[in-house]
């Protein structure tokens, strides 16, 4: 799907900075882009920033007292940081928020469709239900059920299902696999996989699960303390000494902070 080369962004960060309650400056000059139709991962630990860089994109930082005061977040080229977040959907991009937020006391099928209330094309809603279905057959199973009533994995597919109703062309994903148990996370990122390769969907999926995220994106960017440490192809991030050691639990040490293990590494080598 994803064709190195060819492959055009579409959506571009451009050192950003962010800052909540005018004082704390929590996103400190990141940069990322998006190519269409690739599964791009935002890795880092508790804290890193990766859920304030998705915010900052689909402009929901302000009840949040944060603000970009540096940089520009442009989609297919256009600066979309003053865009709602319901502009935005229109544009074709739409978040699932950290911690799956469904409507409670909706059922699964009727949080499916207020997936769909931007959309004009209310005739091909049916269609699109039928599509969810088939990717998420779990929730066919549980489509009157009140969404609150429902498993932490199923909620995690009523929130990707419902984002899949507004017909997106891309979707900001935030920690899908948090609470979940390892089959569970596997599970939801072959279904994520599946919208990619047969959808055409792109995705920016932020996660803390380095070992599942990789082994899914084409792309990773790290982030710590709100700045990118490290960044490349999925493949090549895998394969990485350093990556390895500090986030796939390859090490006995126990994880310190990336950057230290680098300049150890350099300092190791400046003595040698
Ligand atoms: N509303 C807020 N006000 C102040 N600080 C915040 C707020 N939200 C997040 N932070 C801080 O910003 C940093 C990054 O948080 P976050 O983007 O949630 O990281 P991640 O999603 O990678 O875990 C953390 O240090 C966190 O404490
Ligand atoms: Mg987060």
């Amino acid at each position: 799907m994803l064709d190195a080369g060819k492959t055009e962004t579409l959506l571009e960060v451009n050192n950003i900075e962010v800052i909540y309650n005018h004082v704390i400056l929590v996103l400190k000059g990141v940069s990322l882009n998006v190519p269409k139709g690739g599964i791009t991962a935002l890795l880092g630990g508790n804290g890193a920033g990766k859920t304030t860089t998705l915010k900052a994109i689909s402009n929901l930082l302000h009840s949040e007292r944060g603000e970009v005061t540096k940089g520009s977040i442009l989609y297919r080229g256009e600066k979309v940081q003053s865009l709602d977040p319901s502009a935005l959907v229109k544009k074709g991009v739409i978040q699932v928020m950290e911690g799956r937020h469904c409507f409670e006391h909706l059922t699964v099928e009727e949080n499916l469709l207020t997936g769909a209330y931007t959309r004009t094309d209310k005739g091909q809603v049916a269609v699109d239900l039928d599509m969810v279905y088939t990717y998420f057959p779990r929730l066919k199973e549980r489509r009157r059920s009140q969404a609150g009533y429902t498993s932490g994995g199923e909620q995690q597919m009523c929130a990707i299902g419902r984002a899949l109703m507004s017909k997106p062309e891309t979707i900001l994903l935030d920690e899908p696999s948090m609470g979940l148990a390892p089959q569970l996370v596997e599970q939801i990122f072959e279904i994520v996989k599946a919208v990619n390769e047969k959808e055409g969907v792109t995705f920016l999926l932020a996660e803390q699960n380095t070992n599942v995220a990789l082994r899914y994106a084409h792309y990773g960017y790290i982030l710590e303390s709100g700045r990118v440490v490290m960044d490349g192809p999925a493949k090549e991030l895998r394969e990485n000494p350093d990556v390895k050691e500090f986030y796939l639990g390859m090490s006995d040490e126990g994880r310190k902070s990336f950057r230290d293990v680098r300049s150890y590494r350099r300092r190791k080598r400046w003595l040698a």
